[in-house]
C-alpha cells in the first residue's frame, strides 16, 4: 500500500509558484521598460524604479524561487523518505506564513519601507516573521527525518538539509538590527563590517537559495523526467560537498577594490574561482544523466527546459568565477553585465528548471495529462529566446558602458566625461532587454494558461508511474 502522502500542500506551493512567478516577472518587465523608457515610472512615488527593484528581487527569489523549492521538497521528500511529512500543521503554517511574509513585502517595498541592503530589504518585523516560519519548516522537515521508513538518503535530501539550516543563519547574522520605530532599525554592524556581512549574506543567498536547493531539484526529477538513472551518485557527493564548503568564502568577490582588506578579496577571488569545479561537476553529471535519452529531446518540452537549465547554470558558474577575477571584475562591476550574467542564471537555470518541474509535476498532482505539449513547447522557444536577447544584449551594454567610463585621451583626460552620454548609448541595449524579458514573461502566461488548462480539462488517469531515483 502506498503512503498516504500530503499532495495539497504540493498542490499549494506549486500554485504559488506560479502566480507570484507572474507577478515577479511582470514587475521585471516593467522595471525593464522603465530603463529603456522613463516616463514608465509614471511619476508616482510608489511605482519609480527605486521602489519597484527591490519588489522585484524579492518577488522573484523568495516568491517564485522559494515557493517551487518547497514544492520541490515536499513533493520528493515524502517518497525519498516513504512517509507522510511530519506535521500537517506545520506544513500548512510554513506554506500560509511564506505567503503572508511575501504579501508583506508586496505592500512595504512600494510604501519605500526599507533596510536598504540587497535581497535583505524587508523591515525587522518581517525579518522576524521569517526566522518563526523557517524554524516551523526546519521543524517538519527534520521531524520528517526522524520518521522516515528509509535508511539511506538520497543526495537530493542531503542538498534540502543545507538549505534548511544554512538560510536561517545568513538571514538571521544579516539582520541583526535595533528597531527604532515599527519600521526603522539600526543595524549592529557599521562600514566596511556591514558591507562585508552583506555581501557574504548576498552572495550565499544566490549559493544557497538559488543554487544549491535547484540541484536538489535536478537530482530528483531528473532522472524521473529521463528515465535513466544519475550518471554518477559519487560524483553528485563530491560536487555537492565541495561546492558547499568553497561557496561560503566568495562573498568578496562583490567587494573588489573596496576598501576591503587585499588579502580578503584576494581569498574571495581564489574561493570563487575554484567553485568553477563543483559547478561544473554538477552540470556535467546533470547532462551525462541524458546519456542514451538524447533523442527523447526532439519531443518532450520538459527534457529541453532540462537541458537548457543545466546549460545556462554551466555558463553562469563559469562567467561568475571569470567576473570575480579583479581585472575582470574592474571592468564588469556598476555595469550591466552583472545584470546579464544575472539573469543568465535567474532566467536561465533557476527559471528553466522550474518551468520544468511544474511541466512534469502538474499532471502527476491532478492526475491528468497535460493539456497542451505544443504549448509548453512554444513556451520553451519564447523563453529560450528570451533569455538570449536578455542577456547578450546586458553584455553588449555592459561592456559598452564598462569600456567608455575608461577611455581616455593622450592627455589622460576622460573621453566621455558626460554620464549621460554614456547612459544614452545603452538606449537600444535596453529595448532589446525589454524585448527578451516581454517573451519570458509570455511564455510564463503560456505555462499558467496550460497549467489550469490541465487541471479543469479532461478525466483523471492514473498518475504515470515515475523512474527509480538512481
Ligand atoms: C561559480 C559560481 C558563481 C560565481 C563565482 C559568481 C560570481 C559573481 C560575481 C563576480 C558577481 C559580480 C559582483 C559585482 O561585480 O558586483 C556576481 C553577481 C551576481 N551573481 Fe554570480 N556567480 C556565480 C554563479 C551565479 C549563479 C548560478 C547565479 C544565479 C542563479 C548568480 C547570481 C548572481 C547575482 C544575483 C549577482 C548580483 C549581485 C548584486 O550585485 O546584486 N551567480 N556573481
Ligand atoms: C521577465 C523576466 C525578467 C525581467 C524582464 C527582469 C528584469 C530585471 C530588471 C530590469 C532588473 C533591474 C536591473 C538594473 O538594476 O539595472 C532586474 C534585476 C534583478 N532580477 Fe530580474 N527580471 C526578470 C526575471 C527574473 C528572475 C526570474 C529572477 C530570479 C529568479 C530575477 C532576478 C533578478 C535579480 C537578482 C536582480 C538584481 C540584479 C543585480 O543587482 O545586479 N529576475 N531584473
Amino acid at each position: 500500500m502506498s503512503p498516504n502522502y500530503d499532495e495539497a500542500v504540493v498542490k499549494k506551493f506549486a500554485t504559488a509558484t506560479v502566480v507570484w512567478g507572474i507577478v515577479g516577472m511582470l514587475v521585471g518587465v516593467i522595471l525593464a521598460l522603465q530603463l529603456a523608457w522613463w516616463p514608465a515610472n509614471l511619476g508616482m512615488p510608489w511605482t519609480t524604479f527605486g521602489r519597484l527593484r527591490p519588489l522585484h528581487t524579492n518577488a522573484v527569489i523568495f516568491a517564485f524561487g522559494g515557493n517551487i523549492v518547497f514544492t520541490g521538497i515536499y513533493y520528493s521528500m515524502q517518497r525519498l523518505l516513504k512517509t507522510r511529512m511530519f506535521s500537517d500543521a506545520l506544513s500548512n503554517f510554513h506554506f500560509w506564513g511564506w505567503q503572508a511574509i511575501i504579501v508583506s513585502a508586496a505592500v512595504t517595498l512600494p510604501l519605500g519601507m526599507t533596510q536598504s541592503k540587497e535581497y535583505a530589504e524587508l523591515i525587522w518585523p518581517v525579518d522576524i516573521a521569517i526566522a518563526v516560519v523557517w524554524v516551523a519548516f526546519a521543524i517538519n522537515f527534520f521531524g520528517t527525518l526522524a520518521i522516515r521508513k528509509v535508511d539511506h538518503l538520497y543526495v537530493a535530501i542531503w542538498i534540502y538539509m543545507c538549505f534548511v539550516l544554512t538560510i536561517p543563519v545568513l538571514h538571521i547574522v544579516n539582520s541583526l538590527a535595533l528597531p527604532a520605530t515599527l519600521t526603522r532599525s539600526y543595524p549592529i554592524y557599521s562600514g566596511l563590517t556591514d558591507g562585508l556581512v552583506q555581501w557574504w549574506y548576498g552572495h550565499n543567498a544566490v549559493g544557497f537559495f538559488l543554487t544549491t536547493p535547484f540541484l536538489g531539484l535536478m537530482y530528483y526529477f531528473l532522472p524521473r523526467a529521463s528515465g535513466r538513472p544519475v550518471f554518477s551518485y559519487r560524483l553528485s557527493i563530491v560536487h555537492f560537498w565541495a561546492l558547499v564548503f568553497l561557496y561560503i568564502w566568495a562573498g568578496p568577490h562583490h567587494l573588489l577594490y573596496s576598501a576591503l582588506p587585499d588579502w580578503a578579496q584576494t581569498a574571495g577571488m581564489i574561493f570563487s574561482i575554484m567553485l568553477i569545479a563543483p559547478s561544473w561537476g554538477g552540470m556535467l553529471n546533470g547532462l551525462l544523466t541524458l546519456r542514451g535519452a538524447w533523442d527523447k529531446l526532439r519531443t518532450d518540452p520538459i527534457l529541453k527546459f532540462m537541458v537548457v537549465a543545466i546549460s545556462f547554470y554551466g555558463m553562469s558558474t563559469f562567467e561568475g568565477p571569470m567576473m570575480s577575477i579583479r581585472a575582470v571584475n574592474g571592468l564588469a562591476h556598476y555595469t550591466n553585465w552583472v545584470v546579464g550574467h544575472v539573469h543568465s542564471g535567474a532566467l536561465g537555470w533557476v527559471g528553466m528548471i522550474t518551468f520544468a518541474v511544474l511541466y512534469w509535476l502538474w499532471p502527476r498532482l491532478y492526475k491528468r495529462e497535460l493539456y497542451s505539449v505544443p504549448a509548453a513547447t512554444a513556451h520553451f522557444w519564447l523563453a529560450t529566446i528570451g533569455i538570449v536577447l536578455y542577456i547578450v544584449s546586458m553584455w553588449a551594454a555592459g561592456l559598452t558602458e564598462g569600456l567608455m567610463w575608461r577611455a581616455v585621451d593622450e592627455a589622460g583626460l576622460l573621453q566621455y566625461p558626460n554620464f549621460v552620454d554614456i547612459v544614452h548609448q545603452l538606449d537600444p541595449f535596453y529595448w532589446i532587454r525589454f524585448l527578451g524579458g516581454s517573451m519570458y514573461l509570455v511564455g510564463a502566461l503560456l505555462l499558467g494558461w496550460n497549467l489550469v488548462m490541465t487541471m479543469t480539462s479532461g478525466k483523471p488517469e492514473a498518475a504515470p508511474v515515475p523512474a527509480p531515483a538512481k
